[in-house]
């Protein structure tokens, strides 16, 4: 949630020293606000706890979770590496100068282009998640006369406590190789056969908005007995492994309290634990991989709004209806996600009444979020979402031919576009 210091004397919200009317006033609305002092300081901890608690590894940032030039380059100058799930996100990255070495190209079905433009482009690692990928990888490097490191997607087989949506590493997942079914034994047999496919580790990712570290913990030893097995049965030795991402971020109240502090807590454990246990089996510390995406960009985002309407019917329900929607905001619509919705310039005023805020899409679904409290609102009046700054520009989509809100970023009373507003000219530039 919104830290309180960020809470103005006057009772209006700001955000990186910039008090959101004035935003509003010279950006327009709907807008998503990135606080920057929030971003590099989630990047500091991180890396910094990497470096104290393990030593050899890097953070990967897992640019889906919010994708657009200027966020490569942040994370680029704060050290860390980063993932990506696409060939437009890869795009992206090498487009603001991330150097192709530290970026990680993962999915489940990666097209033919997009395997030869990340093998042109020489990405770090690419992560298997299929057979014929494998071979595909392959016969695109005997082309291109190339090597490319590789690692391989496993399921480690934990149900992690979230949305079953946002849950990946069961058996049934449509993401990578059961160790349990022998499938991920299959796999990396047959990766280790294709001379142009170094294979330098495995990776896991077991779900996103996990709060419980005990996941992780389990995750590290399934992997590493895993890492075992293929030592003794292969003589296979992998100086790499990768936990993929994950760490949830309190969106409101019904989350567990959740602080930098508890990120530093989480790097710790996990690092201990793969020191402890790779001690314990014999095998090589390998160089460490996490991509966390959600908690570096989550809190630092802020969407505002102005109120289009209010419209109250007698004893059934509030709506406030704001000028977004779920065209940038569809989390609400897909998981129930919940948010803490606030009047930003009103923050003095008592919580009295109880809102739905909805969208402007033709669809009655339309819901950024319902049974809020809230003062009085009236048209005209601003509202503020917070912890948007994950998996809501990124998941933004133009239904109704709405325009997908600029993206502006705020440091030290300072604030300048990261992505510019979308125009009507954009939305019929390909239209034939
Ligand atoms: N690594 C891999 C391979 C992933 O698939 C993901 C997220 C991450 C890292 C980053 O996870 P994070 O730290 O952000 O939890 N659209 C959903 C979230 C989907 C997450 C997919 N994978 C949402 O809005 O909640």
């Amino acid at each position: 949630m919104q830290d309180k210091t960020s809470l103005s004397e006057n009772k209006i919200l700001n955000i990186g020293g910039v008090a959101v009317n004035i935003l509003a006033e010279k950006y327009g609305t709907p807008l998503f606000v990135f606080d920057k002092k929030i971003i590099d300081g989630t990047c500091k901890t991180y890396k910094s706890a990497l470096e104290k608690y393990y030593g050899n590894g890097i953070i990967s940032y897992a640019s889906k979770a919010f994708s657009a030039k200027g966020i490569y380059k942040i994370m680029h100058e704060n050290g860390l590496g980063c993932d990506v799930v696409s060939g437009g996100e890869l795009y992206t990255a090498l487009k603001a100068n991330f150097p192709a070495e530290n970026i990680i190209f993962h999915g489940n079905n990666k097209t033919q282009n997009e395997l030869e433009f990340a093998i042109e482009s020489g990405v770090g690692n690419i992560v298997v998640d299929s057979f014929s990928e494998a071979e595909d990888i392959n016969t695109i490097c005997n082309q291109k006369s190339k090597k490319v490191n590789v690692s391989i997607r496993i399921n480690p087989g934990i149900e992690a406590h979230t949305h079953h949506f946002v849950q990946t590493a069961t058996i049934s997942s449509k993401f990578g190789f059961s160790i349990s079914n022998g499938d991920a034994e299959k796999i990396v047999k047959h990766v280790k056969q294709f001379k142009n496919l170094n294979l330098i580790g495995l990776h896991c990712h077991i779900g996103s908005q996990i709060f419980e570290i005990k996941s992780f913990l389990i995750a590290v030893d399934k992997m590493l007995e895993f890492y075992k097995q293929l030592k003794d049965s292969y003589g296979y030795e992998f100086p790499t492994l990768n936990l993929g991402g994950g760490f949830g971020i309190n969106y409101t109240e019904l989350d567990p309290e959740i602080t930098e502090k508890n990120y530093e807590e989480f790097i710790k454990l996990i690092s201990e634990r793969v020191i402890q246990k790779t001690s314990q089996l014999e095998l090589q510390k390998p160089y460490l991989i996490l991509e966390p995406g959600r908690s570096i960009v989550g809190r630092a985002g802020t969407t505002l709004y102005t109120i289009g309407s209010v419209k109250e019917i007698e004893n059934v329900k509030n709506y406030i209806a704001v000028d977004g929607g779920m065209f940038e905001n569809p989390r609400y619509a897909l998981y129930q996600a919940k948010y803490k919705v606030i009047a930003p310039l009103k923050l003095n005023e008592k919580a009295t009444k109880k809102y739905t805020i909805a969208g402007k899409c033709c669809e009655s679904g339309d819901v950024i979020a319902e049974d809020v409290m809230l003062p009085e609102m009236n048209k005209g009046e601003m509202l503020a979402v917070l912890c948007t700054g994950a998996y809501n520009y990124s998941m933004a989509s133009n239904y109704n031919r709405n325009l997908i809100p600029p993206v502006v970023i705020v440091e030290n009373g300072k604030s300048e576009y990261m992505v510019k507003p979308q125009t009507y000219e954009d939305l019929i530039r390909n239209d034939v």
